[in-house]
C-alpha cells in the first residue's frame, strides 16, 4: 500500500507550483534539505520519480503531473474541511482575500466597516496584480478575490458588486484640460502611460482603443497606479486609471479628468472564488456584505 502524509502532499504541491526546491522552502518556512528530503521520501514510497532535473531547472515527470492533480484535489478537500470547522466555530474565523492592485484603494474601507459588524473576524488582505491573482486563485491560495471581470473558461464563481469607472487623467495645465466633449479621435495624438502587462486596467484600456479603432500611443510602462499618477503630474503623458485611485489628487487639484466622448470606460468589480469552494461562515458573510453594502459604504466614506 502507498504510504504518504498530508505534509508530503503539501510540500510536493508547493515544489511543483514553484518548480524550485528553494522557493518552495522559502514559502513553507522550511529548509531546502527538509523539502528535498520529503519529496525524495514521497518518491521512494511511490516507487516513481516525480521531478527530473535538466541543467539547473527541475521539471515534473508525467507521473508527477498526474499526481499533482490528485494532490490539489486532496488539498482542496482539506481546505473545505477546515472551512467547515471554522463554520462550526462561527464568525471568529479567518478570512483571506486577494484584491487586484486597483481594488486596494477601496477594500480597506470596506473591511473596516465589515470588521465593525464582525469584531471577531481575522482578516488577511493580499494586494496583487490581476495576473498573479488569477494564478493564486487557480492554486486555491485564498478564500476569495476582488478584481475586474475574470477571463472566461476558468472554473470560477464571479458576481459583480460595484461599478469601476476608468477615466483619462491629465496634469491640470494640460492643453485639453477644461475642454468639453473632446472627440475620441484626438486621443491618437497623445501618449499614454500604461500599467504593466497582466493589469486589468491595461487590458480594458487597450481593448477600448481597439474597439473604437483609435491608435494607442503607449509611453512608459509602470507597474503601479501611484507611479502613473506621479508621471502624469510630471507631464510624461496621459493616463487611464480607475476613478477609485485618484480621489486625493482631484481633491488637491493635482490632476484633472479630461472630458472625452465615450469616456469613462465602464467596468465592474467582481467578488470571485473557485466554483465548488465551500466558503466558511465568515467568507460567506463577507461576500454578502459586498453584494449588499459596498456601494453605500463607499459613498459614505468618500464624502
Ligand atoms: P489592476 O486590475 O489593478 O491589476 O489593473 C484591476 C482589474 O482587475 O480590473
Amino acid at each position: 500500500m502507498i504510504n504518504f502524509t498530508l505534509r508530503q502532499i503539501r510540500i510536493f504541491e508547493c515544489v511543483a507550483r514553484h518548480l524550485s526546491y528553494s522557493r518552495a522552502a522559502e514559502s513553507l518556512y522550511l529548509t531546502q534539505p527538509a523539502v528535498s528530503m520529503q519529496v525524495r521520501q514521497l518518491e521512494d514510497s511511490l516507487g516513481l520519480a516525480l521531478f527530473e532535473q535538466l541543467g539547473k531547472k527541475i521539471y515534473l515527470t508525467p507521473a508527477g503531473e498526474e499526481l499533482l492533480n490528485y494532490c490539489r484535489n486532496i488539498l482542496q478537500q482539506v481546505s473545505n474541511a477546515e472551512a467547515m470547522v471554522e463554520d462550526l466555530k462561527g464568525m471568529g474565523g479567518k478570512l483571506s482575500i486577494d484584491v487586484a492592485s486597483t481594488a486596494g484603494y477601496f477594500t480597506p474601507q470596506l473591511l473596516a466597516e465589515f470588521c465593525k459588524r464582525h469584531p471577531k473576524a481575522r482578516i488577511s488582505l493580499n494586494v496583487t496584480n490581476r495576473e498573479t491573482l488569477l494564478q493564486r486563485l487557480a492554486n486555491n491560495e485564498m478564500d476569495m478575490a476582488i478584481m475586474g471581470r475574470p477571463p472566461e473558461g476558468l472554473d470560477l464563481d464571479a458576481e459583480p458588486f460595484m461599478e469601476n469607472r476608468l477615466v483619462i487623467i491629465a496634469p491640470v495645465n494640460h492643453p485639453l484640460a477644461g475642454e468639453r466633449k473632446i472627440p475620441m479621435s484626438r486621443l491618437a495624438e497623445e501618449t499614454f502611460l500604461v500599467r504593466e502587462q497582466g493589469s486589468g486596467t491595461r487590458i480594458a484600456m487597450e481593448r477600448y482603443f481597439a474597439d473604437n479603432s483609435i491608435r494607442l500611443i503607449t509611453g512608459t510602462e509602470m507597474n503601479t497606479n501611484e507611479a502613473i499618477k506621479q508621471a502624469v503630474q510630471a507631464g510624461m503623458g496621459l493616463g487611464i486609471l480607475s476613478l477609485h485611485t485618484v480621489q486625493l489628487e482631484f481633491a488637491l487639484n493635482r490632476l484633472t479628468v479630461l472630458d472625452v466622448e465615450n469616456f469613462p470606460i465602464l467596468r465592474n468589480w467582481y467578488v470571485i472564488h473557485r466554483r465548488g469552494k465551500r466558503l466558511s461562515v465568515i467568507a460567506q458573510a463577507f461576500k454578502e456584505f459586498l453584494l449588499d453594502n459596498a456601494n453605500a459604504v463607499l459613498a459614505n466614506t468618500s464624502n
